[in-house]
């Protein structure tokens, strides 16, 4: 491996890929995976027979490239998002389309980002944007958070003046936190960067799984040319395997990212798949509130046995208070359970599984504890992450 590490250093890279690593959460087969994130409840079988139905009638046709603008695909997602949120009259013209969200989150950069510019995020954040930085030669500014992972919009706007960037990646709810973001420092985000003509995207991978008073930054879109919001099939439909991902704004800045999508990108086959998937959006969307249902066991599970969860809007929980990360990472792949160290010290982060997924975690982290524990008082952080932005009084929303 090292030999291999040397030969690719010796290659003429570009000067800001030399050290660099790929994206790489372990893939292992254990009866218990639960680090990236995925919906692990199974597409029910009516779902299956609808998306066969979908790619049998497209093969005969795959001689013949896809439609390059996904137009039944685009107007399919801007129906759901029009319906998961209220008064926010999307068309299909609002939407474009990619294979995940991480495609989509390349071509913005493809498109607003790039030499001499850059994007700010705020640190511990979702792993891929120094990545896609990287890939696209944007500058990447490494914001920070509070010791307790919130971000305040004070801070927010200091480190937004500071760095001038031309794009903007908010993860809402985060990965690893799972913490959201309140609509008050989005909007502060958008006008304040004005000067900078900021492109601002808010990362909604996690968005069905929100507690209810939690709000989308969708609802912002009219108005405002600049805001973004990204959205994937990955997650709360249970499609990680297929690659949808998908984002709203305005018309225009959706003809802006034609200019450097790859012609063709989208299959006839990941199209038709998607097409099954939401034909049947209630269907899968019913596995969400059993999640959630199994999340707020975990976190109170956890908080019972004296870590510190954070308040989750997401499928994952993010907790601190662990003793040795790694040593509890080790002992629980004993067991069979995969979950991920995000490189965060004394913190673990787990998926949010089925009922019994989540019991043999659960079950695990009773026996564990009493070893596991960091100690009160020991001098490493055991600070419980808060929400990024508390906002109490804000209406319920029918996103989650
Ligand atoms: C915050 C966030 N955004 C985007 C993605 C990418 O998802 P996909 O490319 O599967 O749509 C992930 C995946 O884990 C994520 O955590």
């Amino acid at each position: 491996m090292n030999d291999r590490r040397d030969s690719l250093s010796a290659l003429p890279l570009r000067e800001n890929l030399r050290g660099k690593s790929p994206y790489g959460a372990p893939q292992k087969s254990v009866p218990f995976a639960l680090n990236v994130n995925e919906n692990t409840h199974p597409l029910p079988e009516a779902v299956q027979e609808t998306i066969v139905g979908k790619v049998a009638s497209v093969v005969g046709g795959l001689n013949r490239y896809p439609d390059r603008d996904a137009v039944e695909l685009r107007s399919e997602l801007a129906d759901y998002l029009n319906a998961q949120v209220q008064g926010i009259d999307l068309a299909y013209e609002n939407v474009w389309a990619a294979n995940g969200s991480n495609e989509i989150l390349q071509q913005i950069l493809q498109t607003f980002g790039g030499p001499g510019r850059a994007l700010l995020s705020f640190t511990p954040t979702y792993s891929m944007y120094p990545l896609l930085a990287a890939g696209t030669d944007t500058d990447y500014v490494a914001g920070t958070r509070g010791s307790d992972f919130s971000l305040t919009q004070e801070s927010a706007l200091e480190q937004l003046a500071e760095a001038e960037p031309a794009v903007v990646f908010l993860a809402s709810p985060n990965n690893p936190t799972a913490t959201a973001l309140g609509p008050d420092v989005i909007e502060a985000l958008y006008e304040a960067s004005e000067p900078y003509r900021t492109m601002i995207v808010v990362d909604e991978a996690y968005a069905e799984f929100a507690r209810d008073s939690t709000r989308s930054a969708l609802r912002l879109l009219k108005g405002r040319e600049r805001l973004i919001v990204t959205r994937t099939m990955s997650k709360a439909f249970g499609l990680a395997g297929a690659r949808l991902g998908y984002l709203a704004a305005a018309p225009h800045v959706v003809d802006a990212l034609q200019l450097v999508r790859l012609p063709y990108h989208l299959s006839a086959v990941t199209q038709a798949v998607a097409l099954g998937a939401l034909a049947h959006a209630e269907d899968l969307l019913a596995t969400v509130d059993d999640i959630r249902a199994q999340r707020d066991r975990i976190e109170a599970t956890l908080r019972e046995l004296g870590f510190s969860p954070a308040v989750s809007d997401a499928n994952f929980v993010f907790f601190t208070g662990v003793r040795d990360s790694q040593a509890l990472f080790e002992a629980l792949l004993d067991d069979g359970i995969l979950i991920r160290d995000v490189g965060i010290p004394n913190s673990l982060r787990v998926s949010a599984g089925t009922r019994e997924e989540t019991d043999a975690f659960l079950t695990a982290m009773r026996r564990l504890a009493p070893e596991h524990v960091l100690p009160a008082g020991n001098g490493a952080s055991a600070e419980p992450p808060a929400t990024d932005s508390p906002t109490p009084d804000i209406a319920k929303d029918t996103t989650r």
